[in-house]
């Protein structure tokens, strides 16, 4: 199975279910971008300080990584940037190409792999906004390269990420609200689902195959490709979630690309 394909496709579902995900920002939204009245989701439920972006981001080069659904690049085009969202299912790029005829913005997208940004020249970009994603990828350590090698020197990255302890837990427990510790961490669902579990996820929900990443590869291998983390906090999965109130399993970080 490519494991890509399959979890583009599994989005592209997930936009047909108008999962909380997929739905883009609306029509007030872009209007308080406009003022200036930013504010930039990479997890759930907080937004990103708006002091971890440069103050004045008109005509800034940005790449929106694996960001498509109509949210983070629209609401950066309507304060002036200049905008390239690259994501891997069309449907959510189309959610981004709808917001920007709506709103009359010019937004470049972009069908591709977040581990391979070979169509970007390196030093392109001023900014790299990657909300929560690579989770999706089996292996993050290319992600944290090639958003290191676009971005010019001083550079900002700024990227949300599941804490790797979510993994933990059964999930079929987990969706009732109960705990139950199964799983050990690096985590897969492709290795560490059983043949029949692994089948229901994929051929009965549709959803998308989950990798549960260590916090060595989310921290320091953002330091390994050249970045410095300068900013670091923590958000909820939202109300419902049955970690939320014990522990916040969501972890926003802004890092700076070192010279040299
Ligand atoms: C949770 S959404 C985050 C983006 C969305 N704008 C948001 O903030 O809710 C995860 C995104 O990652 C994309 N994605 C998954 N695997 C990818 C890959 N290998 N390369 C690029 N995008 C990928 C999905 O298509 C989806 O749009």
């Amino acid at each position: 199975m490519d494991i890509q394909d399959y979890n583009g496709k599994a989005w592209d579902q997930l936009v047909a279910r108008k999962d909380k995900w997929t739905v883009a920002v609306d029509a007030d939204a872009i209007a308080r971008a406009r003022q200036g009245d930013l504010h930039i989701q990479l997890t759930s439920v907080k937004t990103a300080p708006r002091e971890w972006f440069p103050d004045d981001l008109h005509g800034l080069k940005i790449l929106c990584l694996a960001s498509g659904g109509g949210q983070q690049g629209p609401l950066l085009a309507a304060v002036g940037a200049d905008v390239t969202v690259l994501d891997y299912s069309e449907a959510q790029l189309a959610q981004d190409r709808l917001v920007a005829e709506r709103e009359n913005l010019d937004i470049a997208t972009v069908r591709g792999d977040m581990r391979d940004l070979s169509c970007f020249a390196d030093e392109s970009f001023d900014l790299v906004v990657n909300p929560c994603s690579n989770v999706f990828v089996q292996d993050v350590l290319p992600v944290w390269r090639e958003a290191s090698r676009v971005l010019k020197p001083g550079g900002i990255l700024l990227a949300g990420f599941l804490n790797p302890l979510i993994f933990l837990f059964d999930l079929a427990d987990y969706e009732n609200g109960k705990l139950t510790v199964r799983h050990k961490i690096p985590y897969a669902d492709i290795n560490d689902l059983p043949e029949a579990e692994l089948k229901a996820l994929l051929l009965d929900d549709n959803k998308p195959v989950c990798f549960g990443h260590t916090l060595y590869d989310q921290l320091q291998g953002q330091c390994e490709a050249g970045l410095a983390i300068t900013g670091f906090y923590e958000d909820s999965m939202g109300e419902e979630d049955p970690l939320t109130g014990i522990i916040d399993v969501l972890i926003t970080t802004r890092a700076v690309k070192l010279p040299g």
